[in-house]
């Protein structure tokens, strides 16, 4: 069995964060998203990775070079534009050659790994098998919906139903054998230009292969949004285990068990409600840390109260007289004020996209 990751697409619901970053990059609860499917993906038991990926490969590459305790043979296989997640398959065949293999979004985090759903379908002489969750029913529309057979098989899949005939969403994680080749090559391209894979899928039910589903129960986001990048790092650091490495600095302050803290951190004078992880070489001052906050490496936080928030790498955020929450603030970045007084105004080096909210 063989693992495909796609890193390609533009992320471009996730401007400004993705202009200069491949979104796959963004960590939750201080960790790539890409590294967390590469994980669980290893954790399966498999460790021979090609990975899909576009504009953003170098610095994809990068970034997993400099990775080696994943444990996993990676092979990087350029897509020339976001033409399609079949597309993606297609490019894909002289790495997947005849194996069978499983297609995970590289944007996509499920709870409790993907061990038992490999080993489903290794058992199995199914041709494909497709990771489902039930949603509510009013937001089936927004998603891949699929349509069951009584003997448990899949049927039709429907991409955006505005009436759902069922509240089944496909997952990102697809698992094929190789006539998905034999699907992605007939196909055609979707009104939108890109080679879908649920046609590709829906083909292989039409032409008599075996595709079963796999109805997911835990908890499972795509982080194409803002949104959904807070969410999956609320979830995620639900999960962690927390711990506070024995050379970080913590002096007058005030943390309480669900806190992690990374090497180099420094936390004075201050108080952290967990979950919630700090980064290594984070400095942390005066400052309230609420829960569901990750702060990344390098950050400096001064005179702050900051909640349900995640902060970049090398990013500083000081002197607020209002409390931060619910906010997704890029590397590098600087937000505060210079506490003059006088007079009262904002003053913003915003980048394009770029959202603010200030309360009235
Ligand atoms: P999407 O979220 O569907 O597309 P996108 O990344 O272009 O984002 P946006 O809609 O915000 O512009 O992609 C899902 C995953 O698949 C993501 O990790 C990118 C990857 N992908 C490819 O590798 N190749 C492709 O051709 C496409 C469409 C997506």
């Amino acid at each position: 069995m063989k693992g495909l990751i796609l890193s390609g697409g533009k992320g471009t619901r996730l401007y400004p964060l993705t202009y200069t970053r491949a979104k796959q990059l963004i960590p939750v609860a201080n960790k790539p998203v890409l590294v967390r499917v590469i994980e669980s993906i290893r954790d399966a038991g498999v460790t021979d990775i090609g990975i899909v990926v576009g504009d953003t490969a170098q610095e994809i590459k990068d970034v997993l070079n400099s990775r080696t305790d994943l444990g996993v043979n990676l092979t990087y296989i350029p897509q020339d534009r976001p033409a399609g997640l079949a597309h993606a398959v297609k490019i894909s065949r002289e790495f997947i050659g005849d194996e069978r293999f499983v297609m995970f979004l590289g944007d996509n985090v499920i709870e409790g790994g993907i061990t038992s759903l490999i080993q489903d379908f290794a058992t199995n002489d199914w041709n494909s098998q497709i990771v489902l969750k039930e949603v509510p029913i009013a937001e089936a529309k927004s998603y891949g919906v699929a349509v069951l057979n009584p003997d448990g098989s899949v049927n039709q899949l429907i991409e955006k139903p505005p009436q759902p005939p069922s509240n089944l969403a496909l997952v990102g994680i697809y698992m094929f054998d190789h006539h998905v080749f034999e699907a992605v090559d007939s196909i055609q391209p979707s009104k939108r230009n890109e080679l879908e894979i649920t046609d590709a899928i829906q083909w292989l039910i039409d032409n008599e292969y075996r595709v079963y589903p796999h109805v997911h129960q835990g908890w499972w986001i795509d982080t194409g949004k803002h949104v959904d990048m807070l969410q999956a790092n609320d979830y995620v650091l639900d999960e962690i285990e927390p711990s506070v490495s024995a050379d970080a600095i913590i002096e007058n302050s005030e943390l309480d068990r669900r806190v992690s803290v990374e090497a180099g951190a420094q936390i004075i004078n201050s108080v952290i409600r967990g979950p919630s992880i700090i980064g290594s070489n984070a400095v942390i001052k005066d400052t309230y840390i609420g829960p569901y906050t990750s702060i990344y490496h390098g950050v400096e936080i001064e005179g702050c109260e900051i909640e349900h928030s995640i902060i970049l790498e090398n990013s500083k955020v000081k002197n607020l007289d209002m409390r931060l929450q619910d906010s997704l603030i890029g590397r590098d970045a600087e937000v505060g004020s210079d506490q003059i007084g006088k007079p009262r105004a904002l003053k913003l080096y915003l980048g394009d996209y770029s959202k603010v909210w200030v309360p009235k």
